[in-house]
């Protein structure tokens, strides 16, 4: 009686094949909305281009730095990428915190933070008087107008720092820098962690085209035909776009799907209003989906006895990192039961196994949306390139995809059911995105060399 009560609740997670079908079908018309002359800036889906060409072709080489903001952590690098051996070697990386206030704070403390990490590393390595090139992943969506100039469109996921949105960041973090005066840069490249990540990957696998992130935030990026990028001259070749698929849904197009848990979560957001399908999927938002839907089947006497804790009640204290213990297949049962506990829940056997139900009809929605979204794009490059059959690599990376024990699974079996021509192989990204945007630092001097 309990668990039929508490399917009814589940049952508005659950997307039939038709339905994804009808998204993955919606998201195409956006791709290509989003792709058009003007249209960008009221585009949902907004289609940034990178002014990525190539991916990378083994020739490349050179010592780089690099950044990595936007994700779990932010990072700074040195890279080295070698010729003979085809290999992007990670020298070394440390993880620099940046405290919470610091991401809704003013935009130039948050540079000078992130020119005083750098110093910090090349200090540490002595690289304090070399000029090195530098690769910035910044996980944000950017206008880009060049490699080296990239405006910020707005902030996602915990970010809010003011003086920032319109800026152009390149020009931000030149200007931190300098405010230091003790060390210079070269020259800059700006990606966005899917194009480092595809990158990265690209370096060992040439067919990877698109470049896919299902972490703290979610988004991809794939190789276009130049003659339908609108906004970029020229006609020939490939461009790699940066869909900016988390804001799918911000037109209202996905209210069908939206359940009344997604529209809290959406208002209690920093961001309302704004990248709406990320919000439906990715690890900053799954725990706090599930812990609304527990504190309202236990106020609907469905769960601990209908008795609630501070805890569960406490907004964003339930983790993304729980569901996948949760959902564990061994340690699972136990896996919750010790989370239960920690929130002060007094529960019985019946509760375990409800609150595993919870977890996975979360994140089986968030995979199966994904697998969607990504069947799109491959059936866009497929119908691109007129051809019968696609094969082509995909770079992940994001702790969701990761950690989580199923996600993956769900996903190719999405993408199987949505891209039947496709056959698709998934590269999980090693060392992060920072190894790819030296990666397009990289390309970049290649071309330059060769065009000599
Ligand atoms: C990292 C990449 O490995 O994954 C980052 O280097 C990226 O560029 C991140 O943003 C995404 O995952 P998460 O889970 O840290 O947001
Ligand atoms: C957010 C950002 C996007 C990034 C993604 C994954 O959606 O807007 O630029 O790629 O998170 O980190």
């Amino acid at each position: 009686d309990t668990l039929i009560k508490v399917q009814r609740y589940l049952e508005r997670f659950h997307l039939t094949r038709e339905k994804l079908q009808e998204v993955s079908e919606r998201l195409r018309k956006d791709l290509i909305r989003g792709l058009g002359k003007h249209s960008h800036h009221k585009a949902p889906v907004k289609m940034l281009p990178t002014f990525v060409r190539a991916t990378p072709d083994g020739t490349e080489k050179g010592d780089f730095l690099a950044l990595d903001l936007g994700g779990t952590n932010f990072r700074v690098l040195h890279v080295r990428v070698m010729e003979e051996q085809q290999r992007v070697l990670k020298m070394d990386s440390q993880i620099c915190a940046i405290p919470k206030e610091m991401m809704q704070g003013t935009g130039e403390q948050l540079f000078d933070h992130i020119a005083a990490c750098l110093y910090d590393f090349l200090l540490s390595h002595n690289l304090e008087r070399e000029t090195l090139p530098l690769g910035f992943t910044f996980s944000f969506p950017c206008e880009q107008k060049e490699i080296d100039k990239s405006i910020l469109i707005r902030w996602t996921k915990g970010f809010n720092c003011s003086g920032v949105e319109g800026e152009d960041v390149v020009k931000l973090l030149k200007e931190a820098i300098r405010r230091r005066g003790d060390y210079d840069i070269g020259s800059v490249a700006m990606v966005n962690d899917t194009v480092g990540t595809m990158m990265s990957c690209g370096f060992r696998d040439q067919s990877c085209e698109i470049g896919m992130i299902i972490g703290t935030g979610t988004n991809a990026c794939y190789m276009e035909e130049m003659k339908n990028v609108k906004r970029v001259e020229g006609e020939a070749g490939r461009m790699c776009i940066n869909t900016e698929w988390g804001g799918f849904g911000d037109d209202g197009s996905l209210r069908d799907i939206q359940t009344e848990f997604d529209v809290v979560v959406d208002e209690m957001s920093i961001n309302p209003g704004v990248h709406t399908f990320e919000k439906m999927i990715s690890g900053m938002y799954l725990g706090e989906i599930v812990r609304l839907l527990l504190v309202r089947l236990t106020e609907d006497g469905l769960l601990f006895g209908g008795r609630t804790s501070k805890a569960l009640l406490t907004p964003e204290a339930f983790e993304t990192k729980f569901i996948s213990e949760i959902e564990e297949q061994d340690n699972g049962l136990e896996n919750t039961q010790k989370v239960l506990s920690k929130f002060g829940l007094k529960w019985d056997t019946v509760d375990s196994c409800v609150v595993r139900l919870v977890c996975d009809a979360i994140s089986s929605r968030s995979a199966r949306l994904c697998g969607a979204a990504l069947a799109t794009l491959a059936n866009r490059i497929r119908v691109n390139r007129r051809q019968e059959r696609l094969k082509t690599t995909v770079g992940v990376d994001g702790t969701v995809y990761k950690k989580h024990p199923n996600f993956s699974e769900e996903l190719r079996a999405t993408v199987r059911l949505l891209a039947p021509k496709c056959d698709i192989t998934f590269l999980v990204s090693e060392d992060g995105s920072g190894k790819g945007a030296a990666m397009v630092t990289a390309v970049a001097q290649r071309l330059a060399r060769q065009s000599r």
